[in-house]
């Protein structure tokens, strides 16, 4: 028996990092409602999981900074989605199609989830301040929406180029409503003091920049300057200090090996 002991720990480390593709609408659902990140880390612990938990997404951590990372971690949370893994691989379907938004502009097509709008506004405000003026100009996509959009790009640009700017319908960050483009889709928005205000600047308001330069192959999408996901201020933290600012990541981490 003592024999077999010894590997019940890498039992539930497997079953922690086994891939999930497509999440189904309970397992959303007690993503939405789980209690928070804290009580995931207390279980792993109880399940001896310390080591495991770090060599599970590779990080190398000495004994200080892993109480900080735990400590760090504690302070998330899992609900609002604020951390729920959307990529190529990770869909969420329609389920965010109806969930409550709110809307920033008159006609009520921008929307977004109520932190994001007020981080948005706190955000745009310090920027005028600075003399920079941003504005959302793609923000809550539905399913449907999306479907039509990638077939557009399809259509417009092929399929090449639309996989490496497009999310098909059910993948895109833009569905949890928590995504925002900014100012211009357009390569050129590099070049302005806009796009430079921004990557100096959002992740103080808990914006994270989900398609950095140069790493497509981390992320699936080529570099896009002006699509920010709002995770929260302590989420940025944590990214940058222990992901190397990687949002994929962070995220791939945290889907993998805590939530
Ligand atoms: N442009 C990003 C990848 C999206 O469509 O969600
Ligand atoms: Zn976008």
């Amino acid at each position: 028996m003592k024999k077999y002991a010894a590997i019940i720990p890498f039992v539930f480390l497997l079953s922690a990092v086994a891939p999930r593709l497509l999440y189904s609408a309970a397992e959303l659902s007690d993503y939405m409602s789980s209690s928070n990140i804290g009580e995931a880390i207390e279980n792993q612990k109880n399940l001896a999981f310390t080591k495991e938990l770090e060599q599970c997404g590779n990080l190398n951590l000495n004994e200080e900074d892993y109480d900080d990372f735990l400590n760090s971690a504690n302070l998330l949370t899992p609900k609002n989605n604020l951390l729920i893994l959307v990529d190529k691989t990770h869909a969420v379907g329609t389920n965010f199609d109806d969930i409550e938004y709110e809307v920033y502009d008159g006609n009520g097509r921008l929307k977004m989830t109520p932190e994001t709008l007020k981080a948005f506004k706190d955000m745009a405000a310090a920027a005028k301040k600075d003399g920079i003026k941003i504005w959302p100009i793609s923000t809550h996509r539905t399913y449907e929406y999306q479907k039509n959009l990638f077939s557009r790009s399809v259509q417009k640009n092929g399929i090449e180029h639309a996989n490496r700017y497009s999310a098909k319908p059910g993948h895109s960050q833009h569905h949890l409503g928590t995504a925002v483009d900014i100012n211009s889709v357009d390569n050129s928005f590099v070049y302005t003091k806009e796009a430079a205000w921004l990557s100096e600047n959002a992740g103080k308001y808990g914006f994270s920049l989900s398609f950095p330069k140069g790493q497509e192959e981390i992320t699936g999408y080529a570099y896009e300057p002006w699509h920010f996901r709002y995770i929260g201020k302590d989420a940025v933290k944590m990214q940058d200090k222990y992901f190397g600012g990687s949002q994929q990541k962070f995220l791939e981490f945290m889907h993998k090996c805590v939530f």
